[in-house]
């Protein structure tokens, strides 16, 4: 094969540790590896992407997005999460990804410092370092939250921090207190914060708070993936200060044009329709995690009951993960989320109780 030349920027990034899990295993593999909802799109959704493709509505949209969606969305931040976003304030995107990607290309500039949690999201580590930034991870405490005090000494000198709350890999929801703590520090400090929400309505026990509330200089970072399940239609969104709003704008103009028109259209529905599918999928998140969390104690695992999102995130040592991916339990090892937490690994219960419980059993043989 040819050796062709690759820009540092790009060979200096790996692969996703977790696309590979996509097709991981044989036929009797269960996969507790991957993070989009097993649930299909509600109906009144589909069905508003299928008129759309009728109406003819299928050539570029403005660049920012149709004007009804992110009216939507303005009604949506102001009903959800009590934010004054107008809808010039909006940009809709290929997904919370083009967001995120969006956001560090107009916002570091070379040499500048990017903080988020490692463990965390595989993206910001990446995405900063397209964007010619130094990707600096902030340690959790023992409960697998931001350690406030930890993050505010990193601040200094920062570019940006990337708050994601609820979180994955680790299912934790942060407190207002510490959301607020950690805005008002870091915009004191004139380090732009992004808050990744894209977990914002899979909450159990806790509220979620968005970090906007908290500080002027916040870009938040949503999508209709995960709350709708809708991770193939590719929509998200941001939303910011006004004046960031051209600077992003540039960036998704000449690299993405808009995002797709059909979905767009599918997610004015979600976000105006009905809300109750949303409701039906957490609880049934909130029972997989009761189920899931049950087996693994019981197994012996000892770790904090997850707040939020689909996640679980495990402390059962290198030797047992590798067993449990030979044995066909398909989970995703700590270090593809980062440096600081090899000995654990990622469970996903987006997928049925059934698996769930197949995978207890499955684990339970291979410890006795
Ligand atoms: C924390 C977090 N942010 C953003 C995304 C990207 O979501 P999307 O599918 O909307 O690009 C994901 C997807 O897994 C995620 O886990």
């Amino acid at each position: 094969m040819n050796e062709h030349r690759y820009a540092g920027r790009v060979r200096g990034v790996e692969m996703s540790g977790i696309r590979k899990l996509f097709d991981a295993g044989g036929p009797d593999a269960i996969n507790l590896g991957i993070g989009q909802p097993d649930f299909d799109t509600p109906e009144h959704i589909k069905m508003a992407a299928i008129a759309a493709i009728r109406e003819g509505k299928t050539g570029y949209t403005p660049n920012a997005g149709i004007p009804e969606l992110r009216e939507a969305i303005s009604e949506k931040f102001a009903r959800e999460n009590g934010l004054d976003y107008l809808p010039e304030q909006i940009l809709v995107t290929a997904g919370g990804s083009e967001a995120l990607h969006l956001a560090m290309e107009a916002l570091v500039d070379p040499g500048d410092r990017v903080l988020f949690t490692d463990p965390g999201f595989v993206s910001y580590a990446a995405l900063a370092t397209f964007a010619g930034g130094k990707p600096e991870g902030v340690p959790l405490d023992a409960t697998l939250h931001i350690d406030v005090e930890r993050a505010k000494e990193q601040m200094d000198g920062a570019r940006v921090f990337v708050l994601n709350s609820p979180a994955n890999p680790t299912g934790a929801v942060e407190s207002e207190e510490s959301i607020r703590a950690l805005v008002e520090y870091a915009n004191d400090r004139k380090v732009t914060v992004i808050s990744d929400e894209v977990y914002e309505h899979f909450v159990y026990e806790k509220k979620h708070v968005s970090a906007a509330r908290f500080g002027e200089d916040v870009i938040t970072i949503n999508a209709a993936s995960k709350t709708y399940a809708m991770t193939g239609w590719r929509v998200g969104y941001l939303a910011a200060p006004e004046d960031y709003i051209p600077q992003f704008l540039k960036v998704h103009q000449y690299a993405q044009a808009c995002a797709t028109s059909i979905s767009q259209y599918a997610a004015l529905a979600a976000y105006t329709g009905d809300q109750s599918p949303v409701e039906r999928m957490r609880e049934e998140y909130r029972a997989r995690r009761d189920l899931l969390y049950a087996g693994l104690t019981e197994l012996g695992f000892d770790f904090p009951r997850p707040e939020g999102a689909f996640y679980m995130f495990v402390p059962m040592g290198r030797t047992l993960i590798q067993k449990a991916v030979d044995a066909g339990v398909i989970i995703v090892p700590g270090e593809a989320f980062g440096s600081r937490a090899p000995e654990y690994a990622r469970f996903s219960y987006a997928t049925s109780r059934e698996n769930l419980s197949r995978a207890i059993a499955r684990l339970k043989r291979l410890m006795e």
